[in-house]
């Protein structure tokens, strides 16, 4: 029998109800100019999955960055995996970053590095044998249609393709957060369901994931809650309140 004192000193995952991400009172400014995240409440539970939208502008990918440990918040408090980052050594930020899957809207490919060599990137660090990293990678890139580019230096490719090298890289250690930045925003319409169809495979073995977009069809097709960000703040939507809303326009 586990007291409430010995439970509160149990790390967090050892709870049922564990918050992958929870956010209190927090404010984001860049140097010296106006907050443009204000009074930021969240908590995102284990095994969830979450939209996030807002006008271009409104503060996703710098949600996104307080979310992958990017940066400290201005103010209040950031705790992913149970830690506040505002009391986390750095080293320790690095390890809990290698628990996060990210796509980011701008890539962040190492150009210099085969299609191959960038999603194999990941499992290397874990020091993964070479076999398997080789099937591992392989799979995935044929699963992205990317077959016939896996030996190419990522800078000859195409901005869609390099999309889906980028998502291939960020799911192929299967993290324990996956946040990914307008992850279908550069790829044709017949293969966004397939990358969607990756995210919901990886959310049903255990990732939490948070995917922010523009895309109305994305949201519509796929009943998940949505993080909207208005007027620096934010707020969360179901779909039920969505439909009775009539839409709300990201
Ligand atoms: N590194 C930075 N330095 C200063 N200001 C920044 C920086 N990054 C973002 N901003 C500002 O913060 C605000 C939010 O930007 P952010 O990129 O988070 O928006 P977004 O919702 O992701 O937009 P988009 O849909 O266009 O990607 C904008 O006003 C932007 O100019
Ligand atoms: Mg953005």
């Amino acid at each position: 029998m586990t007291t409430d004192k010995e439970k509160e000193a149990l790390p967090s995952s050892a709870n049922n109800n564990f918050n992958i991400i929870e956010m209190n009172n927090v404010g984001l400014r860049y140097d010296q100019g106006p907050e443009i995240l204000s009074d930021i409440k969240l908590a995102l539970k284990k095994g969830s999955f979450h939209f996030l939208t807002g006008k271009s502008g409104a503060g996703k990918t710098s949600l996104l960055s307080l979310m992958y440990l990017a940066q400290k918040p201005s103010r209040g408090a950031v705790s992913v995996f149970g830690n506040n980052v505002n009391f986390t050594h750095r080293d320790n930020l690095a390890l809990l970053r290698r628990k996060i899957g990210v796509v980011f809207q701008d890539f962040r490919l190492l150009d210099h590095l085969s299609a191959f060599d960038n999603v194999a990137l990941p499992l290397r660090v874990c020091g993964m044998n070479e076999r398997e990293v080789r099937k591992r990678v392989t799979e995935l890139l044929s699963w992205v249609e990317l077959d016939r580019h896996m030996q190419d230096t990522t800078a000859t490719l195409s901005g869609g393709e390099k999309q889906r090298i980028a998502i291939a890289r960020a799911v192929i250690n299967r993290p324990d957060l996956l946040l990914a930045d307008e992850p279908t925003g550069n790829v044709d319409n017949d293969i966004a369901p397939k990358l969607m169809k990756l995210f919901v495979e990886l959310n049903k073995l255990g990732t939490t994931v948070v995917i922010a977009t523009h895309s109305e069809k994305l949201i519509n097709d796929f009943a998940y809650p949505r993080l909207h960000l208005q007027d620096r703040g934010l707020h969360i939507y179901y779909p039920s309140d969505i439909s009775a809303l009539g839409g709300i326009h990201a």
